[in-house]
């Protein structure tokens, strides 16, 4: 799979900020602080968005380790961080032995596992409790995605994204919108102490540009999926476009936080 565009990410960061839960987030940063040791390992950080958002709250003596497999966004995550007291490790997840879990005080991660297969779900969990470490995930989509302003073939459009959401991202085939309750399931069936909250994206006019850029995405994911028509599809995305700069129009696009604690 090719990799994330830097400017996707920094164009969903504030709607992520926004949509997080506030609980869930609350909850997370007192498992750190109530952990005796101050090492938190983000995985498959990108640029170091959950990195950012947490920081603000968390003692300056947390120490943070870095994750992703992709060196284009390690480098970006150390030209932006590089100052900070944090490390940075080129891995990938699927080398489950290797990640270095043990001794962390809470793992985290953002719109990570809906590209996640159920089987890597499943090991993942096992390797968290063998070394007796939580889960902080949060901004899972959950398949959920609406406008104000409705168009006949949202449902069509919404459903064959879905289907797409569910192609191999590098873990085997992905779980997509149902990746969150997959993962709470297996953390469950660990004896983890499970809470799950809502997180959806809602995007107004302030959030046009990220609009756009999402309504392109879902439209080349649609077409790859090849149920609608070009010319239906065409017509959709014009319409989307257009409803954009309309007052008062808006888009929800569903998440779910899940946060596992030992
Ligand atoms: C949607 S991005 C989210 C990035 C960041 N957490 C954020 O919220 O902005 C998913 C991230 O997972 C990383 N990733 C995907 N598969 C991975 C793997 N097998 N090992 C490590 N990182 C992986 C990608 O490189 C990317 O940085």
């Amino acid at each position: 799979m090719s990799g994330f565009d830097i400017r996707w990410l920094d164009l969903r960061e504030p709607a992520d900020r926004r949509a997080r839960d506030a609980g869930l987030l609350a909850a997370a940063l007192a498992a750190i602080h109530r952990a005796g040791t101050a090492r938190v390992l983000d995985i498959g950080c990108g640029t170091g968005s959950t990195y950012r958002m947490l920081r603000t709250w968390l003692r300056s003596t947390v120490q943070w380790q870095l994750l992703d497999r992709d060196p284009r966004l390690l480098a970006e995550a150390r030209r932006r961080h590089g100052g900070d007291a944090l490390t940075f490790v080129e891995g990938d997840l699927a080398e489950l032995e290797r990640l270095p879990l043990e001794g962390a005080a809470l793992v985290t991660a953002s719109a990570l596992f809906d590209l996640c297969s159920a089987d890597f779900m499943a090991r993942f969990v096992c390797r968290l409790r063998r070394a007796g470490v939580g889960l902080y995930a949060a901004l899972n989509y959950d398949g959920e995605m609406s406008w104000s302003h409705r168009h006949p073939l949202d449902d069509e459009v919404v459903k064959s994204f879905n289907a797409h959401q569910s192609r191999d991202k590098g873990f085997g085939a992905a779980a997509g919108p149902d990746a969150w309750s997959i993962l709470s399931d297996n953390l469950h069936a660990q004896d983890f102490r499970i809470m799950t909250a809502a997180s959806p994206w809602i995007l107004g006019g302030q959030d046009a540009e990220l609009q756009r850029s999402l309504l392109d995405g879902i439209v080349e994911a649609v077409a790859e999926e090849g149920n609608l028509s070009a010319k239906d599809l065409q017509d959709w995305h014009a319409y989307r476009i257009a409803a954009i700069t309309s007052p008062v129009s808006s888009c929800r696009v569903g998440h779910q936080d899940v946060l596992a604690l030992c």
